[in-house]
């Protein structure tokens, strides 16, 4: 640990000791990750210095960070143009989404802390982005080949170009749509359909995934009502991550679901629409919530989530560091959210 003043204080930095205000409010957490619009909040009230971690593995979290933010942008810049009615310009895409795959193939847990980060104007690209981190994921485990898993994380980037077609007030719009925009909006599979054939050097397996991620597994999915597996493998994988990463993101109809009710939902669920098979893989391959991650219990504790993966971290191990409102918590204390049903995860705080 070490101390550093406001000036050489850099995003990827990572906190050693919470920010307290002079009134004993927390500002920020232990563990958090400095982010530039930390540093502004900062330095509006006027503190001096922080504790930030030792040099080893300062920027670890932060490189991912830039790598996510970079796949972010490519892929906005590709949906922004074929809106405008240019084609896919493949080697900056390919080359991101290789550069995601290849990280995901060294460690998958790279980008677990990561997924999740959205806000609603940017919600279509950032989602595309998760998808792809979650599908390749999958396909890893699956002991793809490097190239096909290459393939899966191209159609899963791309699985709703089709939406580019899409008029912008059907897409964003804040209530519930009339039947005649549903049948609208079901049309991006066929529209990034034929934008993603229409691209030289795609392999037709990514147009296919553009085509079929809205399939269901026992034949009620569009659009062509297929089931089981007769809906192809990189399909089947793109739905799950599509309908988890959904359900995780905020609306501008509706709040997000937290983490553990969208994976609860996805195995309700699980007969009628995915691949049963493919739901343990993707189950046993994320996390639910990611170790080191900060939430807030229904109990008022702020709490750090413990190492934890697979379907165990749908309720982990959290160690409670602080309170809501209260005094600090001296000696953190740790809470088996499996053997404390009545302790729910209710926020994500970071
Ligand atoms: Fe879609």
């Amino acid at each position: 640990m070490r101390k550093v003043s406001l000036d050489e204080l850099a995003p990827g930095m990572k906190l050693a000791k919470d920010v307290i205000l002079d009134d004993g409010r927390f500002l920020l957490l232990k563990g958090f990750t400095i982010k530039k619009r930390y540093i502004d909040k900062i330095r509006l009230y006027n503190i001096p210095y922080l504790y930030v971690e030792d040099e080893i593995g300062k920027y670890e979290h932060f490189s991912e960070e830039v790598v996510y933010t970079e796949t972010f942008q490519t892929i906005k810049n590709v949906m922004e143009s074929v809106r405008q009615g240019d084609t896919i310009h493949l080697p900056v895409l390919k080359e991101t989404v290789d550069g995601i795959v290849q990280k995901i193939l060294n460690d998958d847990n790279v980008f677990m802390k990561l997924t999740g980060i959205r806000d609603i104007d940017n919600y279509t690209y950032l989602h595309s982005v998760d998808v792809c981190i979650y599908s390749v994921i999958a396909g890893k485990s699956l002991n793809l080949t490097d190239s096909e898993v290459k393939e899966l994380g191209m159609g899963a980037i791309l699985h709703d170009i089709g939406k580019c077609k899409v008029p912008l007030c059907i897409l964003n719009k804040p209530a519930r749509l009339t039947k005649s925009e549903y049948e609208t909006i079901k049309k991006h599979t066929q529209y990034g359909y034929e934008i993603v054939l229409s691209t030289p050097g795609v392999n037709p397996a990514v147009a296919n995934i553009a085509l079929h991620h809205h399939e269901h597994w026992n034949g009620t999915g569009y659009p062509s009502g297929k089931s089981g597996h007769k809906i192809d493998l990189f399909s089947r994988i793109v739905a799950i991550a599509d309908v988890y990463d959904a359900l995780t993101a905020n609306r501008v109809y509706r709040k997000r679901f937290m983490p553990h009710e969208a994976a609860e939902y996805i195995i309700a669920n699980a007969a009628q629409y995915f691949d049963p098979d493919l739901l343990q893989v993707f189950l046993d391959n994320i996390a639910v919530y990611p170790a080191d991650i900060i939430v807030l219990l229904n109990t008022g504790e702020i709490a750090r989530v413990v190492e934890a993966k697979g379907e165990a971290s749908i309720r982990p191990k959290v160690m409670v560091i602080t309170r809501k409102d209260g005094p600090p918590v001296l000696d953190p204390y740790e809470i088996d959210l499996t053997e404390n049903p009545s302790v729910n995860i209710v926020d994500i705080i970071s």
